[in-house]
C-alpha cells in the first residue's frame, strides 16, 4: 500500500534509511562483524575472480560492488551486463565465481548466463530482493536484499540495498582473507551514517523539486558526470531520469567530456556533476567549469568536506566507496519531480515492465 504517498516511487525512495538499518540488524552481529553462510564465504574466498552479472539499475549497483570487492577483499572483480555476457563471454579465470545481482530474481538475460555457468560447474550466488525467485532457487547460494517489495518500475531502494549488501559481503570476505582494509572498514557504522545522510536528503525534497523544475523543466536532454564511483552514480541518475521523465539523459565519465560529448553543450543544457571523491574532486570541478563556460546550467552535488560556495546539494561525508548510497537520493528525487511536473505516471512509465522476463 502506498498510504499517503502519491506514488510508490516516492514511498520507496523514502524507505531507504529504514532499509539501511534493517540490513545492519539483519546481517551484522553485536561485535560489528557481518554474518553470512560459512559455505558461501568459503566458496567466495576460494575464487580467484568474481564476475558480477546484472542488468539496468542492478548493473549500476554491480559497478559500485566491483570497487568494494577489489578494495575490501582484494579479489579481482568485474561487472558485466547480462545481455552482453550471454553472447560475448570473456576469457574466464581459472577459478571464477559468479554473483547475480537482481531485484526481481526473474530477469531472463541473467537466467541465460546462470544456465551456462551451472553447466560449466562454476559456483554462483544470487543477491535478490525476492528470495523465492527463479534466480535465487537456481544459484548455489542466495542472499536476500531485504528492501521490502519494490512496486515502482524505477528501481530505487533495491539499488541502495544492493550496494549495502555488497559492502557487507565484501567486508565479510575481506575478514576471511585477513585483508587489513576490511578490518579498518566499519561497515555497520558506514551504513548507519548512510541512513542518517539519506534522511537529511529526503527531508530536502521541496528544495530538490525546485531544482528539478529549474534544471529539467523544459529540457529534452541532460548530462550527468563524475569520476570513479561518481561516474557509476551518473549512469544510474541518468537512467532514472530517462525511464520516468523521457528526457534523453547520458551519464559519463567526466574526463571523457573533452573527447566528444562537450560538442553537445549549448546554452542552458543541464549538466549534473557528482563530486564526492577527494582524489578527483578538483578535476571534476574543472570539467563542470568548462561546460558552464559554454553556457551549460550546472548542478553540483558534493560531499560536505569537498563542498564549495555555490554547490546546490551537499551530502554528508561517507567512505568514498559508499557515497552512491547518498548521491543517488538527489538523482532519484530529481527524476521523480521531473516526471511529476510533466504529468506522467511515475510508477508505470511507457514501454517498460517491472521485470524483464524475455531476452
Ligand atoms: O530485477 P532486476 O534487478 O534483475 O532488473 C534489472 C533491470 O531490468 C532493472 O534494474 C531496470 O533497469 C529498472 N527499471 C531500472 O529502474
Amino acid at each position: 500500500e502506498k498510504g499517503t504517498f502519491p506514488f510508490y516511487m516516492l514511498k520507496e525512495v523514502s524507505e531507504q534509511p529504514a532499509v539501511m538499518r534493517r540490513l545492519i540488524s539483519r546481517y551484522v552481529d553485536q561485535a560489528g562483524a557481518p554474518q553470512f553462510d560459512q559455505a558461501m564465504l568459503e566458496a567466495l574466498a576460494s575464487a580467484d575472480r568474481l564476475y558480477i552479472v546484472a542488468a539496468g539499475t542492478s548493473y549500476h549497483a554491480g559497478l559500485v560492488g566491483q570497487s568494494l570487492f577489489e578494495q575490501l577483499a582484494k579479489v579481482p572483480t568485474e561487472a558485466y551486463l547480462a545481455s552482453e555476457f550471454g553472447y560475448h563471454q570473456p576469457l574466464l579465470s581459472a577459478k571464477p565465481m559468479f554473483i547475480f545481482l537482481t531485484q526481481s530474481g526473474e530477469t531472463a538475460d541473467i537466467r541465460q548466463v546462470l544456465v551456462n555457468v551451472k553447466q560449466a560447474g562454476y559456483p554462483s550466488l544470487t543477491l535478490t530482493n525476492v528470495i523465492t525467485s527463479t534466480l535465487a532457487r537456481e544459484a548455489d547460494y542466495a542472499v536476500e536484499l531485504a528492501a521490502g517489495p519494490e512496486i515502482a518500475v524505477a528501481s530505487t531502494k533495491a539499488y541502495t540495498a544492493q550496494v549495502a549488501v555488497e559492502a557487507l559481503l565484501a567486508k565479510a570476505l575481506g575478514m576471511v582473507k585477513q585483508v587489513p582494509a576490511a578490518a579498518a572498514f566499519d561497515v555497520a557504522h558506514q551504513l548507519s551514517l548512510a541512513a542518517t545522510g539519506q534522511q537529511a536528503l529526503i527531508d530536502q525534497q521541496e528544495q530538490l523539486h525546485l531544482l528539478a523544475t529549474d534544471m529539467f523543466g523544459k529540457t529534452r536532454n541532460a548530462f550527468f558526470i563524475g569520476r570513479g564511483t561518481d561516474y557509476f552514480v551518473s549512469l544510474e541518475a541518468a537512467l532514472k531520469l530517462k525511464e520516468i521523465s523521457y528526457v534523453q539523459a547520458e551519464g559519463f565519465a567526466a574526463g571523457e567530456l573533452k573527447h566528444g560529448t562537450i560538442a553537445l553543450i549549448e546554452q542552458d543544457t543541464p549538466v549534473v556533476a557528482f563530486i564526492t571523491d577527494p582524489v578527483t574532486a578538483a578535476r571534476t570541478r574543472s570539467n563542470a567549469e568548462e561546460v558552464e563556460a559554454r553556457g551549460a546550467k550546472v548542478l553540483r552535488i558534493a560531499s560536505a568536506s569537498l563542498a564549495e560556495p555555490g554547490d546546490q546539494v551537499i551530502v554528508d561525508d561517507l567512505d568514498p566507496l559508499l557515497t552512491p548510497l547518498l548521491t543517488i537520493i538527489p538523482g532519484q528525487l530529481l527524476a521523480y519531480f521531473t516526471s511529476l511536473d510533466r504529468g506522467y505516471d511515475v510508477d508505470r512509465p511507457r514501454n517498460l515492465a517491472k521485470s524483464v522476463t524475455v531476452e
